[in-house]
């Protein structure tokens, strides 16, 4: 419906919303809020849904993608859909072997740990994830005036992945590449970044109004490491993606000593985890941008009471914002009482009704 698009072609009640207002550093009516990794995990219809399919399976599957997407915006009224998919899902799509393991994570058959394992990496076409673009563009027709935000890992994390064969504490098989093969490593990253960037510009293409880039595991790196080895790939992630003008938010875990890079990297808006307050988070980046954070996902094991008084810490510590989006300070704990997220969306609108 043309007479309805403002710029970029964005529907007019989407541009508007209060999610993308507040990533645009506007005004709000309230404070959006929206949690990661709300989709799926702690929601009984999302497990009814995935009885007998195999978590990648359904990444692929265009109707159970979106309609798990929808599931915690129907339940809990938040003012974002993230994109139920998974970070190795474009890695997935290029053929290689992998599996997500239930309570584990990714699992890497092969990993990538010399010159010639890189052979596997090659360019992402998008015509490899298809199916996402689809469930991408089914979801964005059936949220109406709720934005989609996609999503991608970035290379530090997906390299962690890759180089580890799975999950790691130490990334002491990373780090030996990062530090001891610098050649290899950097052209591991570039490689990654470039899938990266073609996985995010297909979810916008297909109607994604926001992107999130995982640095989860970013914390694991000094500022030095950080900013010499893994921040040129991220900042090529970010640049892919400029042109669209949707707004970009970056993401770590332990990240507060790189929260000026992870800044400086190319993110609209940064994401902050449970550890730093988000008045200090900003004096770190330097002001000037909106936040997205960070209430400890634990809290929400301690009841009512509790979860709003820690809430109203975090909307207070975020006054003073150019803009904030409420979020967890990492994602929703599997066991989580999907009752007490609906009480705490409901709180922090409550809360900042203007
Ligand atoms: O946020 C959402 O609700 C959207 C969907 C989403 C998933 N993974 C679905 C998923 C998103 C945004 C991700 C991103 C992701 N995947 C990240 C970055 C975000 C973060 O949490 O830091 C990372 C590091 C991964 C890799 C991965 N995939 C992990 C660590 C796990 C958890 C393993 C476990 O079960 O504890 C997965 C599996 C996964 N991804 C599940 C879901 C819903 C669980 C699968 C299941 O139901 O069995």
């Amino acid at each position: 419906d043309h007479s309805a698009t403002v710029r970029n072609g964005v529907p007019a009640a989407l541009a508007d919303s209060d999610f993308l207002r507040a990533c645009r550093g506007e005004p709000v009516r309230r404070t959006p809020v929206w949690f990661m990794r709300q989709a799926g995990r702690s929601l009984p219809e999302y497990r009814e849904a995935r009885r007998g399919v195999p978590m990648l399976e359904s990444c692929f599957r265009p109707d159970l993608a979106t309609e798990i997407t929808l599931q915690p915006v129907r339940r809990h009224g938040v003012d974002a859909a993230v994109f139920f998919s998974d970070i190795v899902v474009p890695l997935k799509a290029l053929g290689i072997e992998l599996d997500i393991k239930p309570g584990v994570g990714p699992v890497i058959e092969k990993p990538v740990r010399t010159r010639a394992d890189l052979d596997r990496l090659v360019p992402l076409d998008p015509g490899m994830v298809a199916p996402i673009a689809e469930a991408v563009r089914l979801t964005v027709a059936e949220l109406g005036g709720t934005p989609l935000i996609g999503f991608a890992g970035a290379p530090f994390t997906l390299a962690s992945y890759l180089v580890e064969g799975g999950p790691s504490r130490t990334y002491e098989n990373t780090k030996a590449m990062m530090y001891g093969a610098p050649e290899l490593w950097r052209e591991l990253m570039e490689r990654i970044a470039g899938i990266a960037a073609v996985f995010l510009n297909v979810q916008i293409e297909a109607g994604a109004s926001a992107v999130q880039l995982f640095d989860s595991w970013a914390g694991a790196l000094s500022p030095r490491d950080y900013r010499e080895l893994v921040l040129p790939a991220s900042r090529s992630v970010f640049e892919a993606v400029a042109a669209t003008g949707v707004p970009r938010i970056h993401f770590g875990v332990g990240t507060g000593e790189l929260l000026r890079l992870m800044s400086e990297a190319g993110a609209d808006v940064v994401g902050v985890d449970w550890r730093v307050p988000l008045d200090e988070a900003s004096r770190r980046i330097g002001g000037g941008k909106p936040l997205q954070g960070n209430l400890d996902s634990t809290v929400l094991f301690a009841g009512d009471e509790v979860v709003r008084e820690h809430a109203r810490r975090v909307l207070d510590d975020a006054a003073g914002l150019p803009g904030h989006i409420f979020n967890l300070g990492h994602g929703v704990m599997p066991n989580t009482d999907p009752e007490a997220l609906t009480r705490l969306v409901a709180y922090v609108h409550e809360q900042t009704e203007r």
